[in-house]
């Protein structure tokens, strides 16, 4: 993947206050940032959000996203519906590490519920996914099998 610039950011109402703080946090470092949505606290049902940031990496018009919800499991099982899209729920920055360099993920799934007031882990992680590259060789070999049905 070439440099990362573009990146579509989306959660249901239990992530919607950290992708504030994410996005904020994207806009400081100058990435271009897609926001799919919600748009406030009122409840609303995470496969939709999945299904936008899907869409907008499937037509290339993001490279990466990233997805909150409440424990970044809904939206990731949603996201991974879509041919084409990796998301991986990450908890820690060697997961992040390691899904971008043997999973090539395209999308950071992120739980709201779970982090409690810990924004730098947060940014640690959300850094180590968008800084680093897939290691390729016996890797893409499988990355290319996972849309097979
Ligand atoms: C919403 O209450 C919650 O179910 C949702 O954010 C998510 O955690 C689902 O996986």
């Amino acid at each position: 993947m070439s440099k990362i610039l573009n990146i579509a950011v989306g959660s249901d109402h239990a992530g919607y206050e950290l992708k504030s703080v994410v996005v904020d946090y994207l806009n400081t470092k100058g990435y271009k940032i897609k926001d799919c949505g919600c748009f406030s606290l009122e409840s609303v049902d995470y496969p939709d959000y999945a299904q936008a940031v899907a869409k907008e990496i499937l037509s290339e018009r993001s490279q990466v996203g990233i997805l909150i919800c409440g424990t970044g499991i809904g939206v990731s099982i949603a996201a991974n519906r879509y041919d084409g899209i990796r998301a991986a729920v990450c908890c820690n920055e060697e997961l992040a590490e390691m899904t971008r360099k043997h999973n090539d993920a395209n999308v950071l799934s992120l739980g709201a519920r779970v982090f409690g007031d810990d924004i730098e882990l947060i940014k640690s992680i959300i850094d180590k996914f968008l800084l680093t590259e897939f290691d390729g060789g016996r890797h893409e070999i499988r990355r290319d099998k996972l849309d097979i049905r």
